[in-house]
């Protein structure tokens, strides 16, 4: 299958090469998890434990790697120095809607400020529009997450609501406040009107 017909394996950036994920990235997942300030806005700083990543993140990831057009999980490597990144994402949040895609991301603290996160980003957007059938991205934070939030504004999507949540075993169980932000097509098309 050529990339064209399906499945992508690799988007490249200005300065970023976006590749798919294999089961030899096992420690690279475990280290980008490691870091309470990474995971500080994800689960309120905990490590994701090893055999969770093992079992259940990166096999799944392994599994959308047959997807098109940005969908699924990738591996962000700058080009400049060949170093791992972290990890962007498209992913569909409820099957009944397929044409709506959930963007996320999460890097390593040596590499935010950059602009990497939204380098990406924008690169996903682009791939999933590629799609016709790819009506929306949307987006979810914690609404403290500010450098989050300003990558999604960066990469065109605006707050659609805010609400109160919890999840078992995020925050000990604490409700927090979450921000949802969305791009739809027409906007999108809009606002890249001059692009080619
Ligand atoms: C969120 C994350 C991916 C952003 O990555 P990044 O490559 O630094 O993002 P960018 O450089 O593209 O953009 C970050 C923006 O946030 C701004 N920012 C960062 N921290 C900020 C703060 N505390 N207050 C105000 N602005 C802040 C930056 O200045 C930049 O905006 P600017 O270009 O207008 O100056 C990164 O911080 C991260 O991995 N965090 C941990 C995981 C996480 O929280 N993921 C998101 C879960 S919803």
């Amino acid at each position: 299958m050529t990339e064209a017909e399906g499945a992508q394996t690799s988007l490249e950036t200005e300065r970023l090469i976006l590749r798919r994920f294999t089961p030899d990235d096992l420690e690279l997942l475990v280290e980008l998890d490691s870091d309470p300030e990474v995971t500080r806005y994800l689960n309120g700083g905990s490590p994701t434990p090893r055999e969770v990543v093992e079992r259940d993140a990166l096999p799944r990831f392994l599994r959308s790697n047959e997807r098109a057009h940005g969908v699924g999980q990738w591996a962000t490597v700058e080009k400049a120095s060949g170093d791992f990144l972290g990890r962007v994402f498209l992913r569909i949040m409820d099957s009944d809607h397929p044409e709506v895609l959930d963007l996320g991301y999460r890097l390593h603290r040596a590499a935010w400020g950059q602009g990497y996160a939204t380098e990406a980003a924008r690169a996903l957007i682009r791939a999933a529009f590629a799609d016709p059938s790819i009506q929306r991205i949307t987006a979810g934070a914690i609404a403290d997450n500010i450098a989050s939030r300003r990558v999604m504004e960066k990469a065109g999507l605006t707050l659609v609501r805010s609400f109160r949540a919890s999840r078992p075993g995020h925050f000990g169980g604490l409700e927090q406040e979450i921000v949802a932000y969305a791009l739809d097509r027409a906007d999108w098309e809009r606002q890249n009107a001059d692009q080619p």
